[in-house]
């Protein structure tokens, strides 16, 4: 919660009409909930069932400002305008998601964003075979396993996803780091800031 509320989902960076893609529980709003810069806030969460989850973390949280959340696709957001949104947050969603759905939904986010607007990003990552091959070989071998207990999660590049992005985004910057869990399995993962 500490990399997630204090570097990734910052104040100074989550700011104005605020879209979160893959909202799940609402585990996001303690990172958000005192957040004064935020105007309002619709998460996108294909599986209804979540919402109930999202809902409490409201009332939990106190959530002051306005909430929608929708069941769309973020590939396919058609009740958002284009150029509407300040921020997109988004986090371990990518990793959930098949082929080609990650690339459609990285273009998608850029047509909703407004000029200068930025997403923001954590996500897990396939360890690299060259600085970590024993997790790496891990990682493939239980990827069957992992993704019905991770929500659909699959160990992926996630940073080629990013590069594609690069001829689309006017800014694309992300940093491989470690997140501080026990489990060396999900323990790599990416953070980065995509600005259109
Ligand atoms: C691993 S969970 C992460 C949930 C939450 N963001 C977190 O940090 O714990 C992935 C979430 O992405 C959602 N998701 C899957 N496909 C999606 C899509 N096409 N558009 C938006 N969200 C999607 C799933 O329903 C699930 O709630």
């Amino acid at each position: 919660m500490n990399l997630r509320c204090n570097e990734v989902l910052s104040h100074s960076r989550i700011h104005g009409h605020v879209l979160e893609i893959g909202t799940g529980t609402g585990i996001n709003f303690a990172c958000l909930h005192n957040n004064t810069r935020i105007i309002d806030y619709t998460g996108i969460e294909p599986n209804y069932h979540m919402h109930y989850y999202a809902n409490a973390a409201t009332d939990r949280w106190n959530i002051p400002f306005k909430v929608r959340l929708s069941t769309n696709s973020a590939t396919n957001m058609t009740d958002i305008e284009s150029n509407s949104i300040d921020t997109i947050i988004m986090t371990f969603v990518l990793c959930s998601i098949p082929d080609p759905l990650p690339k459609q939904l990285l273009i998608e986010a850029h047509r909703v964003l407004r000029s200068g607007g930025e997403l923001h990003l954590l996500e897990h990552v396939l360890s690299d075979p060259n600085v970590k091959p024993i997790t790496n070989s891990f990682q493939k071998l239980i990827e069957p396993i992992w993704t019905i207990v991770g929500d659909g999660c699959r160990f992926i590049p996630t940073g080629n996803y990013l590069d594609e992005m690069k001829t689309v985004y006017s800014k694309v910057n992300y940093e491989n780091i470690e997140i501080p869990v026990p489990l060396l399995l999900i323990k790599d993962a990416i953070k980065g800031v995509l600005i259109k």
